[in-house]
């Protein structure tokens, strides 16, 4: 039992804003992490697309005062640009006790969420994870002032993937990289199963191969310690078939493309702090 009289110990869970992410969010904690639906709250002004939610036994509400005054921990998951709208929505009601509010918007400062939600005592924790929290496998980078409301999102997130503690000025960077990346390596992964098609396969096989040769890969990096070059030179013979496709792919601008892509997306990220 955990100290908030719940099995997990985080005590009640609500999301503000269930679009993709916050629903992502819902799903892997239910789902992966082990939480009971009965202690999350998702809430969204248009709540009838929240119905697959409601079925899992998670409470959907277009209410976000009433949300926030029942919950210890609060997700902000809105657009930038719907944030201000939902801050005065709930500013009255964030420091009626101790909650813990965690923001994944993206651009918006620790500065910024405190301020707009008129904190005195409460924190925030300013969390940047990926879409891949629905099945348990996301990266999700965070950063606060206070240790404790760290530690505690920390905990939260390590339910639904892996965490990084980054200083602030690294969120927007990380946005570039583990949030948009999602979009970047499926992308990767669908244009080598178009390749596959090209040479034979039929589509599903071709995806099954382009995906979970891309999970090998990732999994040599991160469970064998291998470095990319490292694991790179052990499959290309020479004059071999490897290297001749690995070289015709950096002739048409591989690495430089990832490279220029990743750069514009966190200058793109950034945008919204200058705003
Ligand atoms: N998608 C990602 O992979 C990702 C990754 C990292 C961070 N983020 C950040 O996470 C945030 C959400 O992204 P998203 O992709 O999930 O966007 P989204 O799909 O547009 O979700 C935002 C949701 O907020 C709801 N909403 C708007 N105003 C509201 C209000 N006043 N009260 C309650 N709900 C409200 C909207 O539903 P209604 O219109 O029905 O209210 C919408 O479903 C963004 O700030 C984004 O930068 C996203």
């Amino acid at each position: 039992m955990g100290v908030k009289g719940d099995t997990h110990g985080f005590g009640r869970i609500c999301v503000l804003g269930g679009g993709n992410l916050g629903q992502a969010l819902v799903r892997g904690w239910v789902k992966c992490g082990g939480i009971d639906p009965k202690d999350i709250t998702v809430t969204r002004r248009d709540c009838s697309k929240l119905k697959d939610l409601g079925s899992m036994g998670v409470t959907v509400t277009a209410d976000n005062f009433a949300a926030v005054e029942n919950a210890d921990i609060v997700i902000i998951a809105v657009q930038p640009q719907q944030m201000s709208m939902l801050f005065s929505e709930i500013r009255e009601v964030a420091e009626s006790r101790p909650h813990t509010f965690i923001s994944v918007v993206s651009g918006a400062s620790l500065e910024l969420v405190k301020e707009g939600l008129g904190l005195d005592k409460n924190c925030v924790v300013r969390a940047m994870p990926n879409t891949a929290v629905s099945v348990g496998e996301a990266v999700t980078c965070l950063t606060a002032h206070d240790t404790k409301a760290l530690e505690e999102a920390e905990r939260l997130f390590k339910c639904i993937g892996k965490t990084l503690q980054l200083a602030e000025e690294m969120i927007t960077p990380a946005t570039a990289l583990s949030a948009c990346g999602i979009a970047f390596f499926l992308r990767c992964i669908r244009a080598a199963s178009q390749g596959g098609i090209e040479i034979g396969f039929h589509p599903e096989e071709a995806l099954f191969l382009a995906a979970q040769t891309a999970k090998g890969a990732a999994s040599l990096i991160l469970e064998a310690g291998f470095h990319p070059e490292e694991g790179i030179d052990k499959v290309t013979t020479p004059r071999g078939c490897t290297i001749a496709g690995l070289n015709e792919m950096e002739h048409q601008g591989l690495s430089s493309a990832i490279i220029r892509g990743i750069v514009t997306s966190a200058e793109k990220a950034g945008d919204f702090t200058e705003e």
